[in-house]
């Protein structure tokens, strides 16, 4: 079958505000983006896709859209977009960017009009979001419509006075849902898409897209996320996009859906389905969750590491869409902690752990998200106080866990393991002021250890991290194998290891890791590792190929055989 574009290109997943400052105001900006565009061509880089650069308020980093039309301030104008799409394509860069259809901010044009029966516009847009009437408790007084708690842990509803009612917000509550409903919220969402097709960007990343849809029964549930979360009908209003956008104008579309069975994944991502090409969904992100935590809900609650529950999601997303689908490979992204303080280690082993990361995931077939700051092993931040965080969900979950009996510094331990800060601090680009990345007071504190981590001292080093990364997007360029290959994962249910075989028609990649700061005991199940030669390693003298092999703390192999 012909290849689409975007079967054959990495992506970068850019976080605007912290990638690189062009102007010294200590916000990163698309004229940073531009200045940095022959890094990630060196990197290998196909795609950008960018976080959110409409204009916003900035209660949740622009994903609050005030104006739909308009750049963010902070980032640039128009004119620097225009000239940001035409530099990367002229670099033969892809540019993708966030589409924020689940919800605006409380201070879109839209909304203002909405919650305000005296303005002009009311009755036009009081429909376009969610609204119900209060309920009363038993001794009268008002109460949310129902008791759902939104993403950032504070409860869905918020009651606005001037009509007396409440609105539906499932993120913070300077985020009101819309109402897909309605027809002509529909209309105008749409044609703001088409509005940013015409000016020339190649794709979207669209935001909580499994959210459109919510039980319109609103019962009485806690915390309820199964009432706005994957109802069947939101697949009707991303097939409709698709149908008559996406699909026309070959784009590139991402979706973004917490969990799918086989059937839904193939409506999401299928070859025949027209709602998106990929979908970022969450299966290996939380594999140290603990479901049962009496006190803490969702990511809080920290259990130990379960390597299988990652394995089998990258191994039944695998099955869910071999030869239906396409996969997208990342580890982690703006929303999650740094993927080598999460699931490797960063202190001593912070180098060899980031590189079995890399050898682990990029030789999986489907396209690969690279999240900024990755490539040369950023870490999770090392701020010691409350005030040093940004993100709204820090401020909410902080007074639960206090209100949970949690101790000041139990809870900020908590914050610090788990928090969307963590993936947000200034891009690392060298060892000056602020880690290279603005010369005046970054909007967010840069994490202390830039003068250790950075890009231009692991450019300069051929045995970095970013080297490694350098290698392997490049090879996942050239070598078409390592994208459409077969995969077999060996023993998922193993504690310790991650080994997998990649099949291509060519030739075949074999991965070895140990996943564990321990030396571990390897088993490699094939009938013969004959030809394999090696051609990645995280240590020096690797042990040779066998059967069983003993590996160093966090030692990975990439052997290849060729099959001529
Ligand atoms: C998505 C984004 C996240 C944002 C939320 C609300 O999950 O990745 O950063 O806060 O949607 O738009
Ligand atoms: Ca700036």
């Amino acid at each position: 079958m012909m290849q689409k574009w975007w079967q054959k290109r990495n992506i970068y997943q850019i976080y605007l505000r912290s990638f690189y400052d062009s102007n010294h105001d200590g916000i990163g900006d698309i004229q940073g983006v531009i200045a940095k565009l022959p890094y990630l061509q060196s990197l290998g880089i196909g795609v950008i896709w960018i976080s959110p650069h409409y204009d916003s308020p900035m209660d949740d980093n622009g994903y609050d859209v005030r104006d739909f039309y308009q750049v963010s301030a902070d980032y640039g104008t128009i004119a620097d977009f225009k000239q940001l799409l035409s530099e990367a394509h002229k670099k033969d860069i892809k540019v993708i960017t966030d589409l924020i259809l689940n919800h605006t901010s409380d201070e879109h044009a839209w909304f203002v009009a909405a919650k305000d029966p005296s303005h002009p516009d009311h009755d036009k847009y009081h429909d376009y979001y969610i609204w119900q009437k209060p309920k009363r408790d038993e001794f009268g007084v008002r109460t949310c419509p129902t008791r759902w708690i939104g993403w950032f842990g504070e409860k869905a509803w918020e009651y606005n006075p001037g009509t007396n009612e409440y609105y539906l917000h499932i993120f913070s509550k300077k985020m009101p849902d819309l109402n897909w409903h309605c027809v002509a919220m529909k209309n105008d969402l749409k044609q703001m898409i088409k509005w940013w097709v015409d000016l020339g960007i190649d794709g979207f990343r669209v935001d909580a897209s499994n959210h459109l849809e919510k039980n319109w029964a609103f019962p009485d549930a806690y915390p309820g996320y199964e009432n706005f979360s994957s109802l069947p009908k939101h697949h009707e209003y991303l097939r409709e996009l698709g149908e008559e956008i996406f699909v026309p104008s070959d784009l590139l579309t991402i979706g973004e859906s917490g969990g799918a069975n086989k059937e839904e994944a193939l409506l999401y991502c299928g070859f025949d389905s027209h709602e998106f090409n990929m979908l970022i969904q969450f299966g290996h992100c939380w594999a140290d969750n603990d479901n049962h935590h009496p006190k803490l809900l969702g990511k809080w609650a920290v259990g130990p590491l379960n390597l299988p529950v990652i394995k089998s999601s990258f191994a039944n997303w695998y099955e869910m869409l071999q030869d239906r689908g396409w996969n997208v490979i990342y580890w982690a992204n703006h929303d999650q902690p740094r993927v080598v303080s999460h699931y490797g280690d960063d202190g001593a082993f912070r180098t060899p752990s980031a590189k079995m990361l890399a050898m682990t995931l990029y030789f999986m077939p489907g396209t690969s998200i690279t999240y900024q700051g990755e490539e040369i092993g950023m870490t999770n931040v090392l701020y010691e106080q409350l005030s040093d965080f940004r993100d709204t969900e820090v401020f909410t979950e902080f007074q639960n866990m206090k209100k949970a009996g949690y101790l000041e510094t139990e809870a900020l331990a908590l914050i610090k393991a788990r928090c969307r800060d963590n993936a947000r601090t200034p891009m690392q680009w060298s060892s000056d002021q602020n880690g290279g990345f603005s010369s005046g007071t970054p909007w967010i504190k840069t994490n202390l250890n830039y003068q250790t981590i950075n890009v231009a001292d692991q450019e300069k080093d051929s045995d970095s991290i970013l080297h490694l990364y350098q290698t392997i997007l490049h090879l996942r360029n050239r070598d078409e194998d390592i994208r459409n290959g077969k995969v077999t994962f060996f023993d998922v249910n193993s504690p310790v290891e991650f080994s997998y075989i990649n099949r291509g028609n060519h030739g075949d990649y074999l991965v070895i890791a140990n996943f564990t700061k321990n030396p571990i005991q390897a088993n490699i199940p094939l009938d013969s590792l004959d030809g394999f030669h090696q051609l990645l390693e995280n240590y020096p003298n690797p042990p040779a190929l066998s059967s069983r092999m003993t590996l160093r703390p966090y030692e990975a192999i990439v052997y290849y055989r060729t099959k001529c």
